[in-house]
């Protein structure tokens, strides 16, 4: 409950960058390159979206932009939820949204055609099992799971703009840590190894059918160029999964 009542506040932010957001989704795309070299294939039979954790719902607008057909996202904060749907609304794009915590998505079985989500999801679910299994059964026979997200390294590298450093507080094999930075300050982040996340969808019953580590972060704090970031270290993954048909 705690966490939902930070992200009611955090996402006020949304609320009050309406008008900067949707110029935003109107002359750019929020999709990095390698999310579109997966998606691309699959976004060109316009599949019927599920974004879950949508968040400010920018995503979404891309989404719809490349070519799904539709988007349900789902998040639990409703003041994030609110202002995805009337940006949605005001574009004219066919994206709907739906409050709820997840996992445990109130949508039924076998209706998505792609379930997207990533940029700082996973680290808000403690069971990655329970969030597999809500997956495999929103996704139709057949239909895939993407993800976008941070790579579970990066609670471990240090800001510092000279040179990559590793926090001395942190472990890669840890559950949980206390974010102290920009913007999560003070919030528990949970954490799991790749091989953790791997293993949880493939225990969905879904196929592995891509996974890469990339140097990019998906986000970054101002102008701020931390030698992490650089090129030499990993800092997101993506994955995509296919549900047996
Ligand atoms: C960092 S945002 C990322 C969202 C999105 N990808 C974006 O770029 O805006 C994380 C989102 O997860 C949502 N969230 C966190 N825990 C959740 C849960 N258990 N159930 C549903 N939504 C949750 C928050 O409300 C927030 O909108």
């Amino acid at each position: 409950m705690g966490n939902r009542i930070a992200w009611e506040t955090a996402s006020r932010k949304y609320v009050d960058e309406h008008q900067e957001l949707l110029d935003e989704a109107r002359n750019s795309s929020s999709l990095v390159e390698c999310e579109l070299a997966v998606l691309r294939p699959l976004l060109a039979s316009k599949p019927a979206v599920v974004h879950l954790q949508s968040g400010n719902g920018l995503d979404d607008i891309a989404l719809i932009g490349e070519g799904a057909r539709s988007v349900v996202g789902v998040d639990f904060s409703s003041v994030a939820a609110t202002a995805a749907q009337r940006r949605a609304i005001e574009l004219g794009v066919n994206c709907r949204y739906v409050i709820a915590e997840l996992p445990g998505a109130p949508l039924r079985g076998d209706c998505a055609d792609l379930v997207y989500t990533g940029k700082g999801a996973l680290i808000w679910l403690p069971d990655l099992r329970a969030w597999a299994a809500d997956v495999a059964r929103l996704l139709k026979p057949g239909a895939h799971l993407f993800v976008y997200e941070a790579h579970p390294m990066v609670p471990l590298w240090t800001w510092d703009t000279d040179e990559p450093r590793i926090r001395p507080d942190r472990g890669y094999f840890e559950r949980s840590h206390v974010n102290d930075t920009f913007p999560a300050n003070g919030a528990v982040e949970w954490q799991a190894t790749l091989a953790e996340i791997v293993t949880a969808v493939l225990g969905a019953g879904l196929e592995l059918r891509h996974l890469a580590e990339h140097p990019e972060p998906f986000w970054r704090w101002g102008d701020l160029d931390a030698a992490a970031w650089r090129g030499r270290l990993p800092n997101t993954f993506s994955l995509l999964a296919r549900k047996p048909s």
